[in-house]
């Protein structure tokens, strides 16, 4: 059993950038084959040219994970230029903002058709090269949002909610194929989606990572590389026997009873209630 991926294929959706370039970098370092998959051409690209020019196999494949037959001709790319696929990373996302109320059926409709139609079409489409290949990898990301609701985030909440449903039937649906399926639940990880939220908030971005920082119990937000590590491991023969789990990356952001809200007001400091 190995943590190494030599002689394996990763796709990662939305691999370009975020926590899906870091998934990108960590998998080759770990001896993966990488297909990046992104609707971004110049990131992924560019993603795919830096790890190549380090001496890694990576390929770019132009992809929009809410677009079925975009989805299709890219892995069926991919897994013709690597000789197949035994990982899939469904990473691609999207984060859009409202209550039930103001978010508009084209906003519920993107957001569910970027998370929840695109990993069903990504794992639809590489689960047949798994099953050739005698078994396989998922791991899908979710979010804190899978378990828990922020204020204002209706579709955002409920498309993460739906994809740890989504897990759990493919984890049974395919687990005598040898193919398990996997979610990782990140907390507030500094990423360029982090920070367009931060600067379409109008505040400050640093000043909203300071905030987010001291919601999480290590007092502190993660950064792409340590939810990378949770995606490698869940992906690799060190998780032979995890599947249809969560594993949540939250630097404790879920611990706390009621969040974090009597530190934060002040009423009660880090030793207990002042
Ligand atoms: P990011 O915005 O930094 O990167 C997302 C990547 O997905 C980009 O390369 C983008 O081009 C690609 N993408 C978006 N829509 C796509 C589509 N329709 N087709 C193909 N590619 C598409 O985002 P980040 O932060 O790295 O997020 C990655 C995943 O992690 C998302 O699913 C997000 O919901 C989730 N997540 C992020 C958290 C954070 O605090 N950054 C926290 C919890 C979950």
């Amino acid at each position: 059993m190995s943590i190494r991926f030599d002689g394996k294929v990763a796709l990662i959706t939305g691999g370009a950038m975020g926590i899906g370039g870091a998934t990108a970098q960590k998998l080759c370092s770990l001896g993966a084959a990488v297909a990046i998959l992104d609707r971004n051409r110049d990131a992924g690209q560019a993603t795919a040219d830096a790890l190549s020019g380090a001496g890694h196999k990576a390929t770019f494949h132009s992809c929009d994970v809410s677009d079925e037959s975009s989805v299709k001709e890219a892995v069926d790319q991919a897994a013709q230029d690597h000789g197949g696929v035994n990982v899939l990373v469904s990473n691609a996302g999207i984060q859009r903002y409202g209550n039930v109320v103001n978010t508009d059926s084209e906003t519920w409709d993107e957001v569910f058709n970027v998370h929840v139609k695109g990993c069903f079409y990504a794992a639809k489409y590489t689960i047949p090269f798994m099953i050739r290949a005698g078994g396989g990898a998922i791991v899908i990301v979710g979010s804190t949002q899978s378990f828990t609701a922020i204020v204002s985030s209706a579709a955002y909440v409920a498309a993460k909610h739906a994809l740890l449903g989504l897990t759990r039937s493919i984890a049974l649906d395919y687990a005598r194929q040898n193919i398990r399926a996997n979610c990782v639940s990140p907390g507030t990880i500094d990423t360029p989606m982090l920070r367009d939220a931060a600067a379409a908030s109008g505040t400050s971005p640093q000043d909203i990572i300071d905030v987010c920082g001291r919601m999480h119990a290590m007092g502190r937000i993660g950064q792409p590389e340590e939810v990378a590590n949770a995606i490698a491991f869940l992906a690799s023969d060190w998780a032979s026997f995890i599947t249809g789990t969560s594993l949540v990356v939250d630097g404790g952001l879920l611990v706390p009873t009621g969040g974090m809200g009597l530190q934060e007001s002040g009423i009660a400091n880090a030793e207990g209630t002042k």
